[in-house]
């Protein structure tokens, strides 16, 4: 495996390698979430890349980029046991050297969810991911279904701007009871690592009143959000029920939908989703 920072060094090593190429970009302290993305990337194509970025440009200025949990070395290692080729650990300094200025910004998707609660998220990870792909220039990038109005708007920057890559979605990772993997539940303490269920619960109370017959969107959404106020330690901050390629509130479940929310649990703010697809929950 070989571990690049510069940009000049990577396309040097690429250049000799097999495609198809994957990309698997992350933001590091990874866990079997990220990894279950490498895997189907291995099985997939010839190389296999991960980036590790911590993307100051997605984060705002309240939020925990000075924090973020960072282990270059022991993610290096699980990056190895998984087959990966080259690992891309570029600087802040190559990433957006001095006098950056150009912005990759998808508009009407990122109104919504977390784009509403998050100003300035999405131009941040448009402009890092479309960085990416023009530095790796992969055939197949991957991402998690975890993070639905990321691939949403990931899908659609690909659309709007002709990158000639096919977006692979992957199905959440999930501990033993259901909590949604996630790097930032490293910060949940104490009782707060129950209470966090919630947001599965919640989900999963939607998904049993569709599977009864229930179409109604703000009866899904009632439900999830009462789910969530029987949790003290959880405070809700959005729930949803929409469609998932224009993400615009459902009134009536009649095709596809996502069930999505995020939720406080004590200072941890936490994203969760179940999609229904054809007829199929997404979990
Ligand atoms: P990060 O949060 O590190 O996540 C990297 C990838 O792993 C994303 O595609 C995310 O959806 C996926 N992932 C996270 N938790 C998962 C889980 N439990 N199961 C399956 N996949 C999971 O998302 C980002 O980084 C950044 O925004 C990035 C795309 C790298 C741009 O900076």
């Amino acid at each position: 495996m070989q571990t690049l920072t510069t940009l000049s060094s990577l396309r040097t090593a690429l250049a000799e390698l097999p495609k198809p190429l994957g990309l698997v970009p992350t933001m590091g302290y990874l866990h079997p979430g990220h990894l279950s993305l490498v895997h189907v990337a291995r099985r997939e194509c010839e190389t296999v890349v991960a980036s590790i970025f911590v993307n100051p440009t997605q984060f705002g200025p309240t939020e925990d980029l000075s924090t973020y949990p960072r282990d270059l070395e022991s993610d290096l290692t699980k990056l190895r046991n998984e087959g990966t080729d080259v690992v891309w650990t570029p600087s802040k300094e190559e990433m957006y050297p001095p006098g950056f200025q150009t912005w990759v910004e998808v508009e009407a998707l990122t109104k919504f969810l977390e784009g509403a609660m998050r100003p300035g998220h999405f131009r941040g990870v448009t402009t890092v991911v479309a960085k990416l792909f023009n530095a790796v220039q992969p055939q197949k990038a991957y991402f998690g279904q975890k993070d639905a109005q990321q691939v949403a708007v990931i899908k659609q920057m690909v659309r709007d701007l002709n990158f000639l890559i096919e977006i692979i979605v992957c199905p959440t990772m999930r501990e033993f009871d259901g909590l949604a993997m996630s790097s930032r539940n490293a910060y949940l303490k104490g009782d707060e690592r129950r209470a966090a269920t919630v947001l599965y619960r919640a989900l999963n109370a939607a998904r049993i009143a569709y599977q009864s017959g229930e179409r109604s969107a703000n009866t899904l959404r009632h439900l999830m959000a009462d789910t969530i106020r029987t949790e003290p330690l959880a405070k809700m901050q959005y729930v949803s029920c929409a469609h998932p390629v224009t993400l615009k509130d459902l009134d009536w479940v009649e095709g596809d939908a996502l069930c999505s929310m995020a939720v406080y649990v004590g200072g941890t703010r936490l994203i969760d989703n179940f999609l229904l697809e054809s007829g199929v929950w997404i979990t």
